[in-house]
């Protein structure tokens, strides 16, 4: 196995496989569009977005969570007595005292001297549950054990809503150890503000979003997290990165956010848009796939973002969750980034998926008595 020796503290710490798993049925913003009487420009060029990943009635956040971790063990060396640790970050919880980790734990035969969890910070969970585990390792508290750590999420809105069409699911998994696909910096920069930007009370089955609020904090967010990043390493750092991941509720929101950000570092507007194009834009090709996958959708951009890149390549991945709570973390690539191993899964899922039409998406949805999905 990969592991460093027991009771050795390590150096280098990150990310040593990935798994990722989508769900069986997709829907097409356009058809949605029809459905809601909406211009189909309006989603598509005006949000960015193209397809939604949907989860079929068989499946669910626990189809997904277990699914992505499976693929990401599958393809590790290690074996399950080499955890020591899962963390589950989502904000598609099924119960409000068992943790989600309890049923990945149950799907895998995982058991014994292992600490398992969930955690809760709306789209920011998964980061912050890959921070524990990097800093866990780092600690020295993992004693040679590795971490094995899942974003996943279903993000529904209320029929009708606004957000509806940046609806989308998806689950990412990472075993954190020697970092032979990634490596993450141990020192990152994080920047939060209580607020009421996107909430869901608990027996509230959707989300309230203010989505004005939303944007004007996720774009706070970006710029006091780059601020501090640019202070410390300073100007010439972003230009180091060759990609910069963002958290993608939406794509267009992404782009609103980097072209705040460069005119708060006094950039012109053609150098932002630039910067876009070249290093954040094509982060999000999966992310046109699966919709906004909350926990999931920073890291299923990073996952994209980090096939076939050669080692010592450098990216940032930045992380928002509302409420708020954002950070921005540093990568650099390993010798197994190039191979792109996670890429199939992806590939797989998306080629097997079956693309719903309207009159399926209104059953799935339990609008009107129409033919079941
Ligand atoms: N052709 C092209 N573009 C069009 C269009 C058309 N026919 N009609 C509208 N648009 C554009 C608008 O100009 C706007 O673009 P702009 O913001 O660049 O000006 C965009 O489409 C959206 O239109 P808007 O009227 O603002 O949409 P809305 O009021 O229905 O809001 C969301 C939709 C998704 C933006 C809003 O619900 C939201 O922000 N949701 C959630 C945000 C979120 O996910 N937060 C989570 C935490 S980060």
């Amino acid at each position: 196995m990969n592991s460093q020796p027991a009771s050795h503290a390590t150096t280098e710490v990150g990310i040593a496989s990935i798994g990722l798993q989508l769900p069986s049925l997709a829907f097409d913003v356009r058809d949605l569009a029809s459905l809601r009487g909406e211009d189909p420009d309006k989603f598509t060029i005006g949000l960015g977005c193209r397809e939604m990943a949907l989860c079929s009635e068989d499946e669910g956040i626990v189809h997904l969570a277990l699914g992505a971790a499976r693929r990401a063990l599958d393809r590790w060396d290690g074996e399950l007595d080499d955890l020591g640790l899962l963390v589950v970050g989502t904000e598609s919880a099924v119960d409000m005292s068992r943790p989600l980790s309890a049923w990945v734990a149950d799907g895998l035969g995982l058991r014994g001297a292992v600490r398992s969890y969930e955690v809760k910070h709306a789209c920011y969970g998964g980061t912050l549950a890959l921070r524990q585990a990097v800093e866990w390792k780092l600690s020295g508290a993992a004693a040679g054990k590795a971490a094995l750590v899942v974003a996943a999420d279903v993000a529904l809105y209320e029929p009708g809503d606004p957000g509806e069409p940046t609806q989308g699911a998806g689950a990412v998994a990472f075993v954190v150890d020697v970092p032979t696909i990634a490596s993450i910096d141990v020192h990152s920069h994080a920047w939060s503000e209580p607020e009421f930007d996107f909430w869901r009370p608990v027996g509230q089955d959707f989300p309230s979003v203010d989505g004005p609020l939303s944007l004007d904090c996720y774009k706070r967010a970006a710029e006091r997290c780059f601020r501090r990043w640019i202070e410390e390493a300073g100007d010439a750092s972003l230009s180091k990165l060759e990609a910069v991941c963002f958290h993608v509720p939406f794509p267009k929101m992404v782009k609103k956010a980097v072209l705040a950000l460069g005119e708060s570092l006094g950039w012109s507007e053609e150098v932002s848009r630039a910067f876009y194009s070249e290093k954040v834009g094509p982060t999000m090709g999966w992310n046109l796939f699966t919709g906004n996958a909350y926990t999931a959708a920073l890291w299923i951009a990073v996952a994209r973002t980090l096939i076939g890149r050669t080692e010592g390549a450098r990216l940032a991945a930045f992380s928002y969750g509302s409420g708020f709570g954002s950070e921005l973390l540093t990568l650099t690539a390993g010798p197994a980034a190039i191979d792109g191993a996670w890429a199939r899964d992806v590939e797989t899922d998306v080629a097997n998926r079956r693309l719903i039409d309207v009159a399926a998406y209104q059953g799935l949805r339990g609008e009107r008595e129409v033919a079941a999905a």
